[in-house]
């Protein structure tokens, strides 16, 4: 750990008061209660060996990097078949985007954008007797960590402010591709984004991604080989959105942000890292986030590539 503690700690004073062109976005009436200046690391080897800096021990609102887990448990739940219902191609779009639907007849690009991921909690919402609990347990049980919940504030605050993903859950309605009715659908999908989590937290939820012998605590296996190296795949190609590209040419690892401000980032065989700051640019990915892990990337010669 030695090596990646000096760098992670230079790195975090190195940028701790940049210039951050990033905004703390609004369309979540209460994201924009969050102070601009938390700024947290914390990374985790496959060994469970853990070191933060900053505000690497504070809860935030994961948002998008929820939708790692629901697709991680749907993925488990229906096998391959969840491919019918929704595509493994990168979107080329912003996150809430509904452009490409009407011509994709109601299959989202990927399950990583709103439209993929309002898919995804409908197929749980299928699957489970109580999706908001059961989903709940799910990520305790993968991180081994009770104090996980969901900020019902936040999800309140998305539903009465989610026109763009009560659309979108509608018009994939209207191509039959949601089963359940949509208010269950988007009260579910709201809870997911409205999962809290510190960047310690984080980092250690997201090993399963990154450890091929992982079991969690009960002693199941999460995915089989295969399929993890599917869902970094995807991480890799679909995780950033619109800027998806760019992070792998700039970072060089599988990863998820979300308009919290957080982003993970998984090194097969190596670490999961978590890095928090809520100013996000404006494809909606934290500022600083990316800049971090650009340099943490490159001065620990530990892309993927
Ligand atoms: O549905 C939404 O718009 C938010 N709950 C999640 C979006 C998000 O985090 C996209 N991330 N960059």
């Amino acid at each position: 750990m030695d090596n990646y503690k000096k760098i992670i700690e230079d790195i975090y004073l190195e940028i701790r008061n940049v210039d951050d062109i990033g905004k703390v976005p609004n369309y979540i009436p209460e994201l924009s209660n969050v102070s601009p200046d938390n700024f947290g690391i914390n990374i985790t080897k496959i060994n469970k060996e853990s070191f933060g800096v900053g505000d690497f021990d504070k809860k935030f609102s994961i948002q998008s990097v929820s939708k790692i887990f629901a697709l991680t448990l749907a993925y488990k739940l229906e096998g391959a078949k969840i491919w019918e219902r929704v595509d493994v191609e990168p979107s080329g779009n912003p996150f809430n985007s509904l452009l490409q639907l009407e011509a994709d007849k109601g299959k989202p690009r990927n399950p990583f954008i709103n439209a993929g991921a309002i898919v995804v909690s409908d197929i749980l919402v299928s699957h489970l007797k109580n999706p908001k609990e059961d989903f709940l347990n799910f990520c305790r049980e993968l991180s081994n960590n009770k104090n996980l919940n969901y900020s019902e504030k936040i999800a309140q605050s998305e539903k009465i402010s989610g026109f763009r993903n009560i659309a979108l859950c509608n018009f994939i309605k209207s191509f039959g591709n949601i089963k359940n009715d949509v208010d269950q659908v988007l009260d579910f999908y709201f809870h997911i984004c409205s999962l809290e989590m510190s960047c310690k937290e984080l980092s250690e939820i997201a090993l399963f991604l990154a450890d091929d012998n992982f079991v969690t605590h009960k002693g199941n296996k999460v995915l089989t080989m295969s399929q993890a190296k599917r869902m970094n795949a995807i991480l890799l190609t679909c995780g950033f959105y619109d800027e998806s590209g760019e992070f792998a040419f700039r970072v060089g690892l599988p990863g998820k942000s979300g308009v919290g401000g957080g982003i993970v980032a998984i090194h097969p065989d190596k670490y999961c890292i978590a890095v928090w700051s809520p100013k996000l640019n404006v494809k909606g990915n934290s500022f600083k986030g990316m800049l971090f892990l650009e340099k943490f990337t490159t001065r620990t010669a530990s892309s993927i590539f």
